[in-house]
């Protein structure tokens, strides 16, 4: 008999049984039901409305369901709808009818709220510090290549030479945000849905503040009908979670192109390259590629748990109980991303000669334009003399260096013989110390501003 079967005559159908029960998912939440329980008991004791040995003796019974469950010992039984039944059905194995008095003013509402508060946090808490990992790893590897030359691009088309460790340090700070979000997302997750029962809230004089706070929340839901229905905290995890995704993706991509042979400006370790069954020579970048892809699942997850709240009207609908296999898949995802990412950046292999023989003369450009700026000229002029300056080189097949000073003074008298030293990646880079730029002195003030970033940074709740 379910736990609600008193109203039923018959049993459910074995199909609705397929599918209505959530225990093949939210068995997951095994530890945080059982926390919220030992809450709650405590709780009702304290108010009276069970006596305390009452509350002992659940809290006990409690216990023993706990250590079923750390051991791998729980045996789920057949009318199991859910991990919320499922453990009050072995409490009340343990401890008799006594363990029927748990449930007072509680409802399946405000536990599945809780519980699944419980366990976002922890699982938030945990990708944070893989990610933490994940930036350490790319401030390691920037730091290597703080003054490594390479081309960086718009467009996809050769822009400006840049340094690598300036290229890795652009996705610590998204993964920096990234972690902030999870982190303000997790704020909000911590509020306490317990004691407000299926929608009304509870008739009993539980002290719903002191029951959060032993939970570890910051503070109790003031409104228990939205508190029951809130699921904003698995949206907003999706959303973080699925935006750090796209910068893993991202990252992914850039690491699939530079480890293509017509790159060439990093080679993957022998255990993150994967071969082919058929072409001898392959190496392929899959790792990379699984990260680009699973993106795409976690961005569905976002959208389709979106689209469950969309049309939901005011308190508790069984629709809601699809939002955690969107957040445990989200969460599993990365999980499985990211040890191989922070694997593959730490023995990331860059190929520092293939970077510089990717840089051309037409890449400085820009300086050129520059040189004529500090030389007095307006930058749309100067922009427009070194875009001759590039056509003429290009009609003669040569590098924007090999035109004389003579060609340079025909289109501009401000060019004079120190023009030579604009031809010169290095100093293209160095001159670029401002804060946030690429010169090597500047990355080098990044990195540390990232290692206090990181050191300051203390996981969510
Ligand atoms: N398994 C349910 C869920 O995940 C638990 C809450 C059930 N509540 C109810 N009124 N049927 O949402």
């Amino acid at each position: 008999m379910a736990l609600w079967g008193g109203r039923f005559s018959g049993s459910a159908d074995e199909a609705l049984r397929q599918l209505n029960d959530s225990l093949p998912f939210d068995r997951r939440m095994a530890l945080q039901d059982v926390a919220g329980s030992i809450a709650y008991a405590r709780a009702v004791g304290r108010a009276g409305v069970i006596t305390e040995s009452e509350a002992g003796q659940i809290v006990a019974g409690l216990e023993q369901v706990r250590e079923e469950f750390l051991a791998g010992a729980f045996v789920f039984a057949a009318g199991d709808e859910d991990i919320h039944t499922a453990v009050e059905r072995r409490l009340t194995e343990f401890i008799g009818p006594v363990g029927g008095k748990l449930h007072t003013g509680r409802s399946r509402n405000d536990q599945v709220a809780t519980d699944f508060r419980l366990w976002t946090l922890d699982a938030l808490a945990g990708l944070d510090e893989r990610l933490a990992d994940l930036q350490g790893a790319l401030a390691g590897t920037a730091e290597t290549h703080a003054a490594t030359l390479m081309p960086g691009y718009t467009h996809m088309q050769p822009a400006q030479p840049i340094t690598a460790g300036h290229w890795l340090m652009s996705y610590f700070w998204m993964l920096a945000r990234d972690r902030d979000r999870l982190r303000d997302c997790a704020r909000r997750t911590a509020v306490s849905p317990l004691g407000s029962g299926a929608l009304a809230g509870t008739p009993f004089a539980v002290d719903r503040a002191t029951l959060a706070a032993e939970l570890g929340f910051a503070s109790a839901s003031p409104n228990s009908l939205d508190a029951v229905a809130d699921r904003d905290f698995a949206a907003e995890a999706l959303f973080a979670l699925a935006l750090a995704g796209v910068h893993l993706s991202r990252f992914g991509e850039d690491v699939v192109l530079f480890s293509n042979p017509s790159f060439g400006f990093i080679t993957l370790d022998d255990r993150f390259s994967t071969g082919s069954s058929l072409m001898p020579q392959k190496r392929n970048p899959d790792p990379l590629e699984l990260a680009r892809g699973k993106a795409g699942r976690l961005i569905g997850n976002l959208t389709g748990f979106l689209t469950v709240l969309k049309g939901m009207p005011a308190g508790y609908n069984k629709d809601l109980q699809e939002d955690k296999e969107a957040l445990f898949d989200s969460v599993d995802t990365l999980s499985l991303i990211l040890p191989v990412l922070i694997a593959v950046v730490r023995s990331l292999r860059l190929n520092p000669d293939n970077m510089r023989a990717a840089l051309s003369d037409d890449m400085l450009a820009t300086d050129l334009a520059d040189y004529l700026v500090r030389k007095g000229a307006p930058f749309r002029e100067a922009h427009h003399i070194v875009g001759r300056a590039v056509a003429q080189a290009s009609q003669r097949g040569i590098g924007l260096p090999a035109l004389s000073l003579s060609d340079l003074q025909e289109l501009s008298p401000a060019f004079d013989p120190d023009v030579t030293a604009v031809f010169d990646f290095e100093q293209s880079v160095a001159r670029r110390a401002a804060q946030g730029g690429t010169a090597p002195e500047a990355v080098r003030a990044q990195i540390a501003a990232a290692r206090a970033w990181l050191n300051g940074f203390a996981a969510p709740a």
